[in-house]
Order: C-alpha cells, then sequence, then structure tokens
C-alpha cells in the first residue's frame, strides 16, 4: 500500500489507536499532522514516527471547536502543501449510569467525539473540496454507538451520531470524489485496560509481549491498536476510493462490516395505526421478533 504523496491529520495520535493509526500511515509513506492536547505524547509520537523514517509534525490542540480543525488542516497545508486523509479518531470516556450522568459528563462527550468529527471532518471537506482531487474521511465510531452500552449513555449517543453523520457525508461528498467511513475499532489501549476481562492480557502483553490468546483475538475481536492500523491505510488509499458511508469493524484477528439500521418488519392498516390496533397485532405482527440491543457480553 503506497501513500507516498498524501497528506494525513489524524487526532488524539500520542498515543492508542490514533498513534497506531499515524504510525501505520507513515510508513506507507504520507506526511502526518500528529495531533493530541497532550503535548507530550504527540512530541514523542512524532519522534517515533521521524526515527522510522516517516514524515510527522504535531499540532497540540484540543479537538471539538472549528478553530482547533482549522488549526489541523492548515498546519496539514502549510507544512505539507494539501490534505488527503483526516482520520477523527481523538475520544474520551466520562461514564455514569442515566440517573449518575451530570451534563458536563454528557458535553464533554459530545464536545471530543460528535463536536470533534464533524468541525475536523468540514473543515477537511472544505479543503479537500478546494484542491478538486477527492479525499478520505475517516472516523471513529464504536460497538456501543452501534448497539448501546451499559453506563455510556454520552458515548453511545455520540458514537451513533458520528456513523449517521459518515452516512449523510458519503452523499453530500461522492461527487467530490471524497469518501467517508466509520471504523469501528477493538483493542488494548488506556480507554480499554481497565476492563476486567482484558486487565490480566493486556498486563502480560504489555509486561514480556506474550501474545493475545484466539479466544481474545478471534472470539472477541481483540487484539494491539496496531491489528486495527491495516484498515485505516486501506481506507485511506487508491484501493478504497470506491468504499464509502461504510462501518467497518477491525480487531484482533477480526474484519467485519456492520449493517445500518433499517426498517426489519412492517404492517399496514387502512386509515393508520391506533394505540388498540397496534396492541392488538404487536405480539404477533410487527413485534413478534424484537431487537435485541447492547454490546454482547464477551465469552472467553
Ligand atoms: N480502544 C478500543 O477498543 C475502542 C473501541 C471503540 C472505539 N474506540 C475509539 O477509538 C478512538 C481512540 O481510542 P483509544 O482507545 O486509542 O483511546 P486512548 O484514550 O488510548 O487515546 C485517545 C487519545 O485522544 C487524546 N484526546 C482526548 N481528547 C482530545 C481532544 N479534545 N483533542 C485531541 N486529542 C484528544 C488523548 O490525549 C489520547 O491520546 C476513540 O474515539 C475511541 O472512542 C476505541
Amino acid at each position: 500500500m503506497d501513500l507516498s504523496g498524501k497528506v494525513a491529520v489524524v487526532t488524539g495520535s500520542g498515543r492508542g489507536l490514533g498513534l497506531a493509526y499515524a504510525r501505520a500511515l507513515a510508513a506507507a509513506g504520507a506526511s502526518v499532522v500528529v495531533n493530541d492536547v497532550d503535548a507530550q505524547a504527540a512530541e514523542a509520537a512524532v519522534k517515533q514516527i521521524t526515527e522510522d523514517g516517516g514524515r510527522a509534525v504535531a499540532e497540540v490542540v484540543a479537538v471539538g471547536t472549528g478553530e482547533a480543525a482549522d488549526a489541523l488542516v492548515n498546519r496539514a497545508v502549510n507544512e505539507f502543501g494539501r490534505l488527503d486523509v483526516m482520520v477523527t479518531n481523538a475520544g474520551v470516556l466520562r461514564d455514569r449510569v442515566l440517573w449518575k450522568m451530570s451534563d458536563d459528563d454528557f458535553d464533554t462527550v459530545q464536545h471530543v467525539h460528535l463536536r470533534g468529527t464533524f468541525t475536523c471532518a468540514r473543515a477537511a471537506a472544505i479543503r479537500m473540496r478546494e484542491q478538486g482531487e477527492g479525499g478520505r474521511i475517516i472516523v471513529a465510531g464504536s460497538p456501543a454507538g452501534q448497539r448501546g452500552n451499559f453506563g455510556q449513555t454520552n458515548y453511545a449517543a455520540a458514537k451513533a451520531g458520528i456513523a449517521a453523520m459518515v452516512r449523510t457525508w458519503a452523499m453530500e461528498l461522492a461527487k467530490a470524489g471524497i469518501t467517508a467511513n466509520t471504523v469501528v475499532p477493538n483493542a488494548a489501549t488506556e480507554m480499554t485496560k481497565t476492563m476486567p476481562l482484558f486487565a490480566p492480557y493486556i498486563e502480560r502483553y504489555e509486561k514480556d509481549g506474550t501474545p493475545f490468546p484466539d479466544s481474545l483475538r478471534k472470539g472477541v475481536a481483540f487484539g494491539t491498536a496496531e491489528d486495527c492500523a491495516g484498515l485505516v491505510v486501506f481506507l485511506a488509499s487508491d484501493a478504497a476510493k470506491d468504499v464509502t458511508g461504510q462501518c467497518v469493524g477491525i480487531g484482533g484477528d477480526k474484519l467485519s462490516l456492520w449493517s445500518h439500521p433499517q426498517e426489519i418488519s412492517a404492517a399496514y392498516t387502512d386509515g393508520g395505526w391506533s394505540a388498540d390496533a397496534i396492541a392488538a397485532v404487536w405480539p404477533t405482527s410487527v413485534g413478534r421478533l424484537p431487537e435485541t440491543y447492547g454490546i454482547p457480553a464477551p465469552q472467553l
């Protein structure tokens, strides 16, 4: 996969998945603007990429505002002359059950994930349309956004919103040759290392490189951040020029395509549905096989 001559921005790429994406894009030949709120992490990422022979600069700014998004696009253009790939990956968690979630918990997560994705994609789309040579918008979704997840009202809302925005952008940007896709990753990072099920495996992996077992890599599609990076390079490449509007799952040894929400059953009655009429047919008709929800508990 050759991304020589292409320029990418990766938000939240000081560590975790973003770092793996930035390194893989640079290894494929792209010049990368590394972004993070954590200046030390961003600088370390740039050092790592340049030591590996890649080209990267750090732009330390908190994504979420239009100004931050403009700063990232401007940095790409000023430093490397153009922008081809925008990867919106920066994220935070503020998990609480609904009745304990504060306005601030909710707004913080929307600001970084939903607004951060919107503002960065908008700034990228403006620049890419001006360039007139197409482009790639690659955003971070989550199983929580696809299915809902206990304690994640704010995060599930943001991630579902991100997937919905991408379907919209795929339509709006098609004429300009700009694709928009959602990556739904699953990997050992700061964000996931405290999950009790994964913690002992991550500890061993970090201590002496003990690989994750098949039960994790295949069974629950859980592996390293590097396992997810090939998908981002693919989506950034010419090979994926016709892939757009998709939600693609990646983790451990598994690559998958998520379905989009769609009607799965319907019934009709002349003159429309009263509450009584709905109640009468619900158990045997439209409501006969209700949808499941939530991320299935991993079985190891
Ligand atoms: N790790 C997983 O299994 C998993 C699963 C589903 C979705 N995701 C998504 O993937 C993305 C990356 O997750 P991760 O696991 O690597 O997380 P992480 O916590 O390891 O890394 C996130 C990075 O984003 C940075 N960041 C936070 N707020 C920022 C802001 N406003 N501006 C710029 N940078 C900011 C952090 O400093 C950090 O370096 C997130 O959007 C996350 O929701 C991760």
